[in-house]
């Protein structure tokens, strides 16, 4: 990272219902400190059997609050006062109870209270349910949750999994990151609501024989900050990723090729069905002409085998000569060790493309920041050194400002 926090400045009330999971909310407190948050615990009644608010007080470093009639309040309005200082209320974990009072509309205890009391415009509630599988599938449960959400509130998961009550099922709290990312992606503008993007990333490797094979040193970072970006803005992201060892950003659908014939035919019939299309995958030029199916040995001559190399398809531009009912908005990324305008653009008109991003290859492979030039029509500009997240993020602006769709 560079430096910037995804969630600086961000007031969050971190809201504990009764459940297990409050163990995992002692590291999501962590986290969202860490990622720049200040955090306000409050937990119920129930939660305070769990987890103690000695920890969450020292995790999030401010006292946890507990009850309505909390005395260190000046004025003891803690539900007002709470509600009108914060950008969002997360409740995790947010029991079946907790989601029934919400649906009703009860204030039974604090926690509830400031739900029901904060200003919605300004202050987001989110839910991270917890519980029995049996109890989430309950249609008790299941229309408390439909009513929460009518009445404006998100809700996260839950995850399907072990739980601990040892059964298997759907009812487990989202993890502590995963909540971190759903918070910093909630808020992010939906600029590309409603859009689908396809994505290629990473590297592509192509055999010599079953041990062997070419390939670089692209890490794929680049392109699933792309694809997390594209996500966190609304769009239906699919990534078709080469061999890389990076998790899936949350809400994308990847999929996973190794050579650049496998990306090729995973990406042309997906193509027509994607608004834009964004290949930022460091395609092998060349490929073996046949790769052997066992093992090359030596023969003792002191000589190298002598590898013949054929080009492989150009992924990019065939996409862009679909015809134009069919061809997504396509950004293409150049990456270069020298001349880099120039070789962008010359890229540009090569394949004939509207958008084409260009970055210094071999100074950013594997690293967490970047620098990119964009270069279209109108000229070129410069987005600064930065994480690549924050560069993702915005790409994904100047894209949405850009896009236009094709006749379908
Ligand atoms: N690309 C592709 N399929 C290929 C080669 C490249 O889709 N077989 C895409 C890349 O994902 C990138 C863009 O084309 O978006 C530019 O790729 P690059 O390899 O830098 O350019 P080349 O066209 O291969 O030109 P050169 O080898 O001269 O740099």
């Amino acid at each position: 990272m560079s430096g910037e926090l995804e969630l600086q400045d961000r007031r969050i009330i971190l809201g504990l219902s009764g459940g297990i999971a409050c163990y995992k909310a002692a590291e999501l407190a962590r986290e969202l400190v860490r990622a720049g948050a200040s955090v306000q615990v409050v937990m119920t009644e129930a939660a305070t059997q769990f987890i103690t608010p000695v920890t969450m007080q020292a995790l999030s470093g401010h006292a946890v609050v507990t009850s309505q009639w909390d005395a260190r309040e000046p004025n003891n309005m803690a539900h007002i006062n709470l509600s009108r200082e914060a950008d969002a209320i997360l409740v995790a974990p947010a029991s079946a109870d907790f989601m029934a009072q919400l649906a009703q509309g009860r204030a039974d205890e604090l926690l509830a209270l400031l739900c029901l009391a904060r200003p919605a415009e300004r202050c987001a509630l989110l839910l991270a349910p917890a519980m029995n599988r049996e109890m989430w599938a309950h249609p008790a449960t299941q229309r408390n949750v439909a009513q929460a959400r009518a009445d404006g509130a998100t809700v996260l998961g839950p995850a399907a999994g072990d739980q601990a009550c040892g059964e298997i099922g759907n009812g487990r709290m989202l993890e502590a990151l995963e909540l971190r990312d759903e918070l910093v992606a909630f808020f992010q503008p939906k600029r590309l609501a409603g859009r689908s993007v396809l994505v290629t990333a990473g590297p592509t490797f192509e055999a010599i024989d079953p041990v062997r094979g070419v390939t670089n040193h692209s890490s794929g970072k680049m392109g699933f900050a792309f694809a997390r970006a594209a996500a966190e803005a609304g769009a239906q992201v699919t990534l078709v990723a080469g061999p890389v060892h990076l998790a899936t950003p949350r809400h994308v659908c990847r999929i996973d090729v190794t050579s650049a014939r496998q990306m090729h035919d995973a990406v042309l019939p997906l193509a027509p069905r994607h608004d834009i299309f964004v290949a930022t995958a460091a395609v092998a030029d060349w490929r073996p002409a046949s790769a052997g199916e066992q093992k090359l040995k030596k023969d003792g001559s002191g000589r190298a085998p002598s590898l013949e190399l054929v080009e492989n398809p150009d992924i990019l531009a065939a996409v862009a000569r679909l015809p134009v009912q069919q061809r997504p908005w396509c950004v293409g990324f150049a990456a270069e060790s020298h001349d880099l305008v120039r070789h962008a653009r010359e890229k540009l008109q090569r394949k004939g493309i509207p958008l084409i991003v260009g970055n210094l290859g071999p100074a950013t492979f594997g690293r967490d920041d970047n620098q990119l030039v964009l270069v279209d029509a109108r000229g070129e500009t410069e987005l600064p050194a930065a994480s690549k997240i924050a560069l993702a993020r915005q790409l994904v602006q100047v894209i949405a400002e850009r896009w236009e769709p094709h006749p379908r």
